[in-house]
């Protein structure tokens, strides 16, 4: 889980990846390193920690070079050290690599027998030895790199450097993200788009098994085995700005407040209001297709994860067709029930989660119908998915996902009113009114974001409590889960999400005056129930913190403390509830010091197992 950045032009080589790799850091943070390529000879500077400390070192001992590749990584093969970090030298070749390489102990014995002579623990140092011992029989060096390239197992974005050819550097892709940015005679090569969109918008995705050879002011592509490619490069519209703080502190806090318009977008030319359907533009199902579905499984991590929880309500509800909802890591191992009547959704922010992409795989193995909820375009999931709803939240950089939860959410709702007027479960009126609802979501998220500051009071009450619980029940169960999350993943207090109803099977034990629990309760069908749940709390000392509808009068008299959301529906209130959760997240997390956009121990896109 790693970024990595290549560069080759006529610029200084080292500004342009430095500020790549900030970019990535998102990937993984607890090393980096850039090496660059001047008269023949090379010069690396790597680090521990943060990419600032590798900002520093290069302040005290810069590094000159018109061509260079920098890496940013969080660690798998070899704890984190300046030793482990990326770039790795073998003799004459440099390597930068994103990716495990699984087949690297049998590699590495094999080298060793033959001389070579390993400086770290890393699975990476042996492609750069392997490549440097394949030149000992080929001097071409895109020859070797090719033959070393296909003894590799595993998976890999790659870019490689050769001091004995300073004016090639070589990229090549398999199972790891790559994108080759193509700029006026220059290039780029990145793990995501971020990286290099401040120079170019001309992007070449690659594809597994490509590679790509930069020299004498060209890009040539090619397969690994060799076979020449034309690929076509696609224009993106994001601007750099897009991927900025836009004046925030942090980007979680940014993105929390780009959630009505990213809700905006996702629904954006995709309403048939007087149809009461919805037009899924990458979506290439027919009625006839989408009516033969019997059953429906869809599989995530995480948030993602969260967010096909409240899609199974969905989907159930209005279309009447079985629902089950899979962890992407337990449904690739558990030899799952899948057939061509199946429906498999799959959901990923990055498009690139090893284990939903493994799932989707898997089910596509299986003969089901496939289809993706990606925000990535052109991610590896979205690519291979026979259809996808883009989610069109715009690059989502903190750790912890927030706009790219909600407008999960809203994919989902499109999907339902899509598959139930497909299947006439949902007829027009009803399609008309789902559309009506979904349309006020921006507004009343943006009047929910006006919690802001009495959530940042909340959050200095409770900040020192040590565990949290949330509750819910039915579709804002998930959104439980969903808040716990955030509070774990960014200010590391212990937090549980718990069906409401569950909590006097066990998990009651725990109330205490010392545990804050944030009950959802919004004014629906359950709200009687989940009332009584919250007077189970209170009767045991517990602090109630409750999220409740505007004007309600029953959920106050009785919550030490209250948040008031706008009265929208009960389908839709999950996305209004999520906003004061992650709000009260973000804030506990700033007063308690902790790193909100990059938490310790966590990576933004987990591409490993
Ligand atoms: C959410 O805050 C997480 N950091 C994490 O759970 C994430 O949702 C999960 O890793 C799945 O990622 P994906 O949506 O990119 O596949």
């Amino acid at each position: 889980m790693c970024g990595i950045v290549g560069y080759i032009g006529g610029q200084q080589a080292t500004p342009v990846i430095l500020e790549g790799l900030k970019k990535l850091e998102y990937r993984g943070y607890d090393s980096a390193g850039i090496a660059t390529l001047s008269e023949g000879e090379s010069a690396t500077r790597r680090s521990e920690g943060k990419l600032v400390n590798l900002e520093n070192l290069l302040r005290e001992q810069p590094l000159t070079g018109t061509i260079g590749i920098g890496h940013t990584r969080w660690a798998t093969h070899g704890r984190p050290s300046e030793i482990n970090a990326h770039p790795h030298k073998a003799g004459h070749v440099i390597v930068v690599h994103n990716g495990i390489i699984e087949n690297y102990l049998q590699l590495k014995e094999q080298l060793k027998q033959s001389g070579h002579i390993f400086k770290s623990e890393t699975d990476t140092e042996v492609i750069a030895h392997l490549v440097e011992e394949k030149l000992k029989t080929e001097a071409n060096f895109q020859k070797a790199s090719r033959q070393a390239l296909t003894e590799l197992r595993g998976a890999y974005a790659v870019c490689i450097l050769n001091e004995k050819e300073p004016g090639t550097l070589i990229a090549a892709k398999l199972g790891s993200p790559m994108v080759v940015g193509l700029g006026s005679e220059e290039y780029f090569v990145a793990s995501d788009i971020p990286a290099i969109l401040a120079h170019t918008r001309e992007m070449v995705f690659m594809e597994d098994g490509e590679m790509v050879v930069f020299s004498n002011g060209e890009a040539n592509f090619s397969t690994i085995a060799g076979s020449e490619l034309k690929k076509t490069p696609r224009h993106i519209d994001w601007s750099p700005l897009m991927a900025e703080k836009g004046g925030y502190r942090h980007f979680m806090l940014k993105e929390i407040h780009e959630q009505p318009r990213a809700v905006r977008d996702t629904i954006a030319g995709r309403l048939l209001e007087s149809e009461g359907d919805v037009y899924l533009e990458d979506l290439p199902f027919s009625d006839r297709q989408l009516a033969a579905v019997k059953r429906i499984v869809i599989i995530a991590c995480g948030t993602s994860w969260h967010a096909a929880l409240v899609g199974k309500f969905y989907l159930e509800g209005y279309c009447r067709i079985p629902v089950e909802v899979d962890i992407a890591s337990e449904f690739r191992y558990r030899n799952p029930v899948i057939d061509e009547s199946t429906l498999a959704i799959v959901i990923s922010q990055s498009g690139e989660t090893a284990d939903t992409l493994a799932a989707l795989r898997e089910a596509k193995t299986r003969g089901a119908i496939n289809m993706a909820i990606c925000n990535v375009v052109d991610s590896s999931i979205a690519r291979e998915s026979a259809g996808v709803i883009y989610t069109h939240a715009g690059p989502e950089i903190g750790v912890a996902s927030t706009k790219a939860f909600v407008t999960q959410l809203t994919a989902l709702y499109l999907f339902t009113i899509r598959l139930g007027r497909a299947t006439c479960s949902i007829d027009a009126p009803s399609g008309q009114r789902m559309i009506a609802a979904l349309k006020k979501v921006p507004a009343m998220l943006e009047e929910t974001l006006n919690l802001n500051d009495s959530v940042e009071k909340i959050a200095k009450k409770y900040m020192n409590a040590r565990d949290f619980l949330y509750l819910g029940r039915g579709k804002n169960f998930p959104i439980a889960l969903e808040g716990a999350l955030k509070l774990k993943e960014i200010s590391y207090i212990h937090a549980e999400g718990y069906p409401a109803g569950e909590m006097k099977h066990g998990p009651i034990a725990l109330i205490d005056e010392d545990v804050p629990v944030v009950v959802l309760v919004p004014k629906n069908s359950a709200f009687d129930k989940t009332l009584s749940n919250m007077e189970e709390v209170i009767a045991r000392g517990g602090r109630v913190i409750a999220l409740c509808s505007e004007g309600d009068t029953e959920v106050g008299t009785r919550a030490e403390t209250i948040i008031e959301i706008p009265n929208l529906n009960e389908d839709l209130d999950p996305l209004l509830l999520s906003v004061p959760l992650q709000l009260l997240a973000y804030h506990i997390s700033v007063l308690k010091g902790t790193d909100v956009d990059q938490p310790r121990n966590l990576a933004k896109s987990v591409t490993v197992e």
